[in-house]
């Protein structure tokens, strides 16, 4: 199907869904204003999923049955696509298995870094995500396959990762305001997280322009540096609420069956900075100048 076609379906997936189960429409922004505005969840043949609700997807990417498995022929870290099966409704999802847990010594000085490279990350990344009102992570779960244990995340159908976008010339987003806001959006997560590897195959965009972010297995490092600190520029006016008064408690609460307390630590220490750094901003450049408000996509 080509990139037109797919829109055509797409949108009258969405016109359809929104028409058969009232308020489907509004499922994908249920968390907050800064969630991706009208995607639509799909089903292996683009019909809307007739369960839209995020805690419903992770219910779902707990128990559907796997009837189909094969290895992905993109990416390297040996994930699974699957294939899952829920009453006859049958929807695509990614089992990521990886589970790197090293110590190694780096550097002349020989000191000893750990490294870490697992699926759980992807589950904890959802959770934030969720946690402090973005959204922008697809409903993840815990679940294994192939005999190992995993994370199972939703097949996000009708988007594309940014280097194939890039690749193919189709990288104009139309509204280049709400793509950078969108990608200050990213940047701060990302600094946030530690994510150690954002390259544009972990960024999916939608028929809408949406950014999702996926891929966070390295991130979550043990380290109180902000990564990246170039893009931290501005930040949008309701992620800096939330990333200011959102208790320490509550990550703590949510992250701690997936982070070591170590991680947990760490991330905390990388929101105060967060907090100290753009607060610094403000001060000395007024809000105006740091602060953003997410506009929704303006075609
Ligand atoms: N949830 C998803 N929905 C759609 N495509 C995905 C999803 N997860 C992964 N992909 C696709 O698979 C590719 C590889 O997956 P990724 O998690 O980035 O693994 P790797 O560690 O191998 O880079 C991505 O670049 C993207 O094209
Ligand atoms: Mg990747």
């Amino acid at each position: 199907m080509n990139t037109d076609n797919r829109r055509v379906v797409l949108a009258a997936a969405a016109l359809a869904a929104s028409l058969l189960l009232p308020g489907l429409s509004h499922s994908a922004e249920q968390g907050s204003d800064l969630y991706p505005t009208g995607y639509v969840f799909l089903d292996a043949d683009d019909r809307p999923l007739p369960f839209q609700d995020r805690t419903e997807i992770v219910a779902m990417l707990r128990t559907a049955e796997i009837v189909e498995q094969r290895q992905m022929s993109r990416g390297v870290a040996g994930n699974l696509r699957v294939l899952l099966d829920h009453d006859g409704v049958r929807f695509k999802a990614v089992v990521r298995l990886i589970d790197v847990n090293e110590r190694e010594e780096t550097g002349s000085l020989r000191m000893v870094v750990k490294y870490r490279d697992s699926h759980i990350f992807e589950l904890a990344a959802y959770e934030l995500s969720e946690l402090l009102g973005i959204g922008r992570v697809p409903p993840t779960a815990r679940r294994g396959a192939a005999g190992f244990d995993g994370t199972i995340q939703i097949w996000m159908e009708g988007t594309t990762p940014e280097d194939i976008m890039l690749a193919e010339g189709r990288l104009q987003p139309p509204d280049r305001t709400s793509w950078w806001h969108q990608k200050s959006i990213m940047w701060v997560f990302d600094a946030l997280i530690a994510n150690t590897d954002r390259n544009q195959g972990n960024l999916l965009i939608d028929g809408d322009w949406n950014l999702w972010f996926i891929d966070h297995t390295r991130a979550f490092r043990e380290t109180s540096v902000l990564f990246d600190s170039a893009h931290l520029d501005h930040c949008e006016r309701r992620f800096w609420e939330v990333l200011q008064t959102t208790p320490d408690e509550a990550i703590r609460e949510r992250l701690g069956p997936y982070l070591t307390g170590r991680e947990l630590d760490s991330l905390l220490l990388r929101r105060g900075k967060l907090v100290k750094h753009f607060a610094k901003r403000i001060k000395k450049h007024g809000e105006d100048a740091v602060l953003f408000d997410l506009v929704p996509d303006s075609r």
